[in-house]
């Protein structure tokens, strides 16, 4: 027993409807399966898709439609175990993989379970995020953090694996050039990681200046500031200028956005890969000839599967990325609501948020 006697209930960030998020008390859950620990909740940064629930209320076919825990990129220590633990301990500090498939669909059977329809992912409805003191989560969707890695870096796994994963499918060979539409924290990591798995150029694409400026530190070799360019072949005209008249051989699109999905496929070297990370639009116009006349390779890409929260240790374990020059603000677990406003007041400002504690 690891909460004090009197602790029946915590405190949780609730996003009560589209445009309410409070702080409400909730009880505390209780650890049942023996394979699952009870967490004690550090850091948690503020997603982008936390803060569209916020804003529209829903995401694709993921509508909320009752009160729900937000957060979802979490670190925190270990205070209770399962009697079936033996892959963690108390006082372990873990990054939290926090979706957990089931274990009865062919997506998991075929080693896919990021692809499982019945996912139970935090802060996707109808399931509750980690924004809580105390967090139940399964023994093996965990991943010790070394102790020079901090809790802040191990919140940031959870875009880094998004990296992880995206580069994984793209097959990032060493020598190749990459590039990287949408330098937000996705984008930036994904860039990062392709550097990490052998990259020599990666040339990052977005329309503000501060976001680009901080890519220098995420592996970027060369920017382009598409606000300063009128036309998608304009565009790409651009991106193989900075190359040197090459073009890339690995194209992520982690934008969202129609011009850099049409730009990227364009600008995609023959034979290449194009990879979709970024969310937006359901439907766009793509240029379809290109893909046929390149053969490009189009991979769709979503969250992260088998031993990409690992890499993603390992990689900051290692300093091969490095993770903290993305975070541009802190607020306190109190100030939750006033983090979400933030965030969605100031998004050019605004790289990564993180929440601290609660304590
Ligand atoms: N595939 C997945 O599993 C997965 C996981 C997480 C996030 N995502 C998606 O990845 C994308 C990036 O996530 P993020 O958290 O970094 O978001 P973000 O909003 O912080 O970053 C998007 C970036 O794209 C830039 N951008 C927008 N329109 C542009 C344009 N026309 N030209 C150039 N740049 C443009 C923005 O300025 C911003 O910097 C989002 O669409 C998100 O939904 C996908
Ligand atoms: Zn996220």
């Amino acid at each position: 027993m690891t909460t004090t006697q009197q602790e029946t209930h915590h405190q949780a960030v609730v996003l009560q409807h589209k445009g309410l998020i409070t702080l409400e008390e909730k009880p505390i859950p209780v650890l049942s399966d023996p394979h699952y620990v009870r967490l004690q909740i550090k850091k948690t940064g503020i997603c982008g898709s936390d803060v569209h629930y916020y804003k529209t209320g829903a995401i694709g076919d993921f509508v909320l439609k009752a009160p729900m825990v937000l957060g979802h990129e979490s670190s925190g220590v270990v205070v209770e175990v399962g009697r079936a633990v033996t892959m963690v301990k108390v006082g372990d500090r873990v990054a939290i993989e926090p979706g957990v498939p089931s274990r009865y669909s062919d997506e998991t059977k075929a080693g896919r379970y990021n692809l499982c329809p019945h996912m139970a992912f935090a802060a996707t409805p109808p399931y509750d995020g980690t924004l809580v003191k105390y967090y139940l989560a399964p023994e093996d969707f965990l991943v010790k953090l070394p102790d020079h890695v901090s809790l802040e870096e191990g919140a940031l796994v959870e875009p880094l694996s998004v990296g992880v994963h995206a580069a994984k499918l793209a097959e990032v060979r060493y020598g190749q050039r990459a590039l990287v539409f949408g330098a937000g924290p996705v984008g930036l990591l994904t860039g990062a990681v392709a550097a990490a798995f052998g990259a020599k150029d990666v040339v990052f694409v977005d329309v503000h200046a501060i976001k680009l400026k901080l890519s220098t530190k995420f592996g970027g070799t060369h920017a382009v500031d598409a606000s300063r360019i009128v036309g998608e072949d304009n565009l790409v005209a651009e991106i193989e200028r900075v190359l040197g008249g090459e073009q890339p051989e690995v194209v992520f699109d982690c934008s969202g956005a129609e011009p850099c999905v049409r730009a990227g496929i364009k600008a995609c070297k023959a034979g290449g890969t194009y990879v979709q990370v970024g969310v937006g639009k359901d439907d766009v116009t793509v240029p379809l000839t290109a893909i046929g006349t390149k053969e490009l390779r189009v991979q769709g890409t979503f969250r992260y599967a088998f031993g990409d929260y690992r890499d993603a240790v390992r990689l900051i374990s290692d300093g091969d990325v490095d993770v903290k020059p993305l975070i541009t603000h802190h607020f306190k677990f109190e100030d939750a609501p006033k983090a979400y406003d933030f965030n969605m007041n100031f998004p050019s400002e605004v790289i990564k948020t993180i929440i601290d504690g609660p304590e």
